[in-house]
């Protein structure tokens, strides 16, 4: 089997609350008896694009195995390509494969710069389609973008979802070897299907976005106290397994409290 842990929404912010947060979640996969095997952060790095959030970002969440990151609405491409990839500054789609064991991870850059919405450009369904070119051809593989491409009654993500989403299922669709699709954005650990293949959006380590049940703007949106949470994806042969996991901020208790 292959464990993914997926990180999401970090939101970057120089405060030292977000930080402490990816810490604590770092440290809790580091101690796990089996690590992952790779770790994904759906978007959202930053809060405000800012090179120092990234400086940040890049010192939380270093670790001794392979971390992968996309890019989110609140992210700035050629920041985080200068400061977090250390390539060249460029405003082009930040879009990745990576081999992962037999697993294949494609992420796609759904961000339009300046915009909260997303849309998966030309350019990145011509490189979507080379990279599905060039992976294992027995899969599987595993699909990650910031936004989620349907809705999620979440009245504050639904209106700046991924556009055009049509186009997208016909891709996952139309491909066996894709298992599953990961996003952020929401704010929430939310399971649903998309182009009849699970459909996981992260949780964010920062805060936690109501569903329509829940929130009445503008004084009961965002909810900041819930401790940070992860999503840990378990690939064994062509099934997607996610459980759901939140990192108490107190550390962990070999004994029930009294
Ligand atoms: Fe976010
Ligand atoms: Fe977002």
């Amino acid at each position: 089997m292959i464990l993914a842990a997926q990180l999401s929404d970090t939101h970057f912010d120089l405060s030292a609350r977000n930080t402490e947060r990816v810490e604590a979640v770092m440290g809790y996969l580091a101690d796990l008896p089996r690590r992952p095997d790779v770790i994904l952060v759906t978007g959202d790095i930053t809060d405000s694009g800012r090179p120092e959030q990234y400086v940040e970002a890049r010192a939380a969440l270093a670790a001794d195995l392979p971390v992968y990151l996309l890019p989110g609405n609140h992210d700035d491409r050629a920041a985080f390509r200068t400061e977090l990839l250390g390539e060249p500054a460029s405003t082009a789609p930040i879009n990745s494969v990576h081999r992962v064991g037999t697993l294949t991870v494609i992420m796609l850059d759904s961000s339009i710069p300046g915009e909260p919405s997303g849309r998966l450009s030309e350019e990145t369904y011509a490189w979507f389609r080379s990279a599905l070119a060039g992976a294992a051809p027995e899969g599987p593989i595993l699909v990650a973008l910031h936004h989620p491409p349907k809705p999620l009654f979440s009245p504050v993500v639904d209106v700046i979802a991924l556009a055009d989403p049509g186009r997208l299922a016909a891709v996952i669709a139309g491909d066996p070897r894709i298992i599953g699709v990961l996003t952020g954005h929401a704010h929430s650990p939310i399971a649903t299907t998309f182009a009849g293949k699970p459909l996981i959006t992260g949780p964010s380590t920062a805060s936690v976005l109501g569903g329509t049940w829940e929130v009445t703007p503008p004084h009961r949106v965002m909810d900041y106290a819930p401790d940070p949470a992860i999503a840990l994806h378990v690939i064994d042969s062509h099934t997607l397994t996610t459980h759901f996991r939140t990192v108490p901020m107190g550390g962990w208790l070999a004994e029930p409290p009294s």
